[in-house]
């Protein structure tokens, strides 16, 4: 086992610091940047159908879903296409309304999850057009679904996921960037400069993954909080509730993600000297109004450890703790702000003497309803 983890005391570490070779390898064959197209065959043999989409229901549970809630920002900013994102657990039970046109993508890291399976099942028997997105190749999702893509992350051995949302999420950047481009929501000149900047998300993953020693010296100061909360809004909405899910996952610390305008209609009232708060306060997303909510936080004395672009002044000022990451488009936000995020939780569990890779009562993939 060793030998498998790489060098590394824990599976999570070792796939947090896969994640550049995890995205090369997702666009491996479909980004093609230089030429300025994106490839992705089951998108392409399939293209009359995204193009004419109506809407695209997304089903997936866990972590998997807040790679569809990042989805749905990329999918409507980029492309325009109506996107909704459901609990597969919710969606299979409730008679949920498929009309033609309607595509179903179903995002899953193990291809196994119960609920999903159910969820694509009952799609299909509705008439829906069903699209997988799995990294377990040969997977019972990957089977069921009528076409599909895998993020090719690798194995993923942790229980508490992480090259798979980062992987699942830059596959639907692709498809996003890619169905943008054709149905004329993105001019070329716009859509090859995505390419560019997309191109270089590994190599400032890379450069991020510097910043393990900070976070640890963060991780020390916080690993005793009973509590968490972690904002972001638009893209970094869901990027806050993934943040929040690691830390409950993985230290057993209750943590709630938040979309941070909606702070002051209920955790407000938890906000205190003994609250962390992480917020993500990236340049161009709803910067000012963000950086308002910081301010809200201080001034009822929370702790504030905010991601932030770098060269950020602001935010410095206030916040009690700060983590820059590389400048990208908004779009590919999500891709680095999750990075400190998984490094924060792993490292609190380590402090905790918890067991990172298989926390208790938790399966790395839940085969029963
Ligand atoms: C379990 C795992 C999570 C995962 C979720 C969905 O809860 O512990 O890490 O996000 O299942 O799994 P899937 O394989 O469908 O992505």
């Amino acid at each position: 086992e060793q030998i498998e983890k790489g060098g590394y005391d824990h599976f999570m570490l070792k796939e947090i610091h896969e994640q550049p070779q995890a995205i090369s390898d997702t666009y491996r064959g479909r980004l093609l940047a230089d030429k300025g197209i994106i490839k992705m065959g089951s998108v392409d043999n399939n293209i009359a159908k995204f193009l004419n989409a109506k809407r695209i229901i997304v089903v997936a549970c866990g972590t998997s879903w807040h790679a569809g809630l990042v989805g749905e920002y990329l999918l409507e900013d980029l492309a325009r296409i109506p996107v909704e994102v459901e609990y597969a657990s919710e969606f299979r039970y409730r008679n949920p309304i498929i009309n033609k046109g309607d595509i179903v993508i179903a995002i899953s890291q193990s291809g196994e999850t119960a609920d999903t399976l159910a969820a694509i099942k009952l799609a299909k028997s509705k008439g829906a057009f069903v699209f997988g997105i799995c990294n377990v190749v040969g997977s019972s999702i990957a089977r069921e679904t009528d076409s599909g893509a895998y993020t090719h992350a690798g194995p993923e051995i942790g229980v508490a996921s992480t090259k798979a949302f980062t992987t699942q999420i830059t596959l639907l950047a692709l498809m996003a960037l890619k169905l943008g481009n054709l149905n004329g929501e993105l001019s070329n000149s716009k859509f090859h400069d995505y390419l560019q900047k997309m191109s270089m998300i590994p190599g400032k993953i890379e450069q991020l993954l510097n910043i393990n020693s900070e976070i640890e010296k963060i991780a020390a100061i916080y690993k005793d909080a009973p509590n968490c909360l972690y904002l972001g809004r638009g893209y970094n909405f869901p990027v806050a509730l993934e943040g929040a899910l690691k830390l409950k996952e993985i230290s057993y610390i209750h943590a709630e993600g938040y979309p941070a305008a909606e702070m002051k209609h209920g955790p407000i009232a938890l906000i205190d000297e003994s609250m962390p708060v992480v917020v993500i306060a990236t340049k161009k997303g709803h910067y000012d109004k963000v950086v308002s909510n910081i301010q809200e936080i201080k001034s009822r004395n929370g702790k504030i450890i905010a991601i932030v672009t770098e060269g950020d002044t602001i935010v410095k000022e206030i916040a009690d703790h700060v983590i820059e990451i590389p400048e990208t488009e908004e779009a590919f936000t999500p891709l680095l702000t999750t990075i400190p995020l998984q490094l924060l939780s792993y490292h609190i569990a380590v402090m905790r003497g918890c067991n990172v890779d298989q926390p208790r009562n938790l399966a790395k993939s839940v085969t029963v309803e």
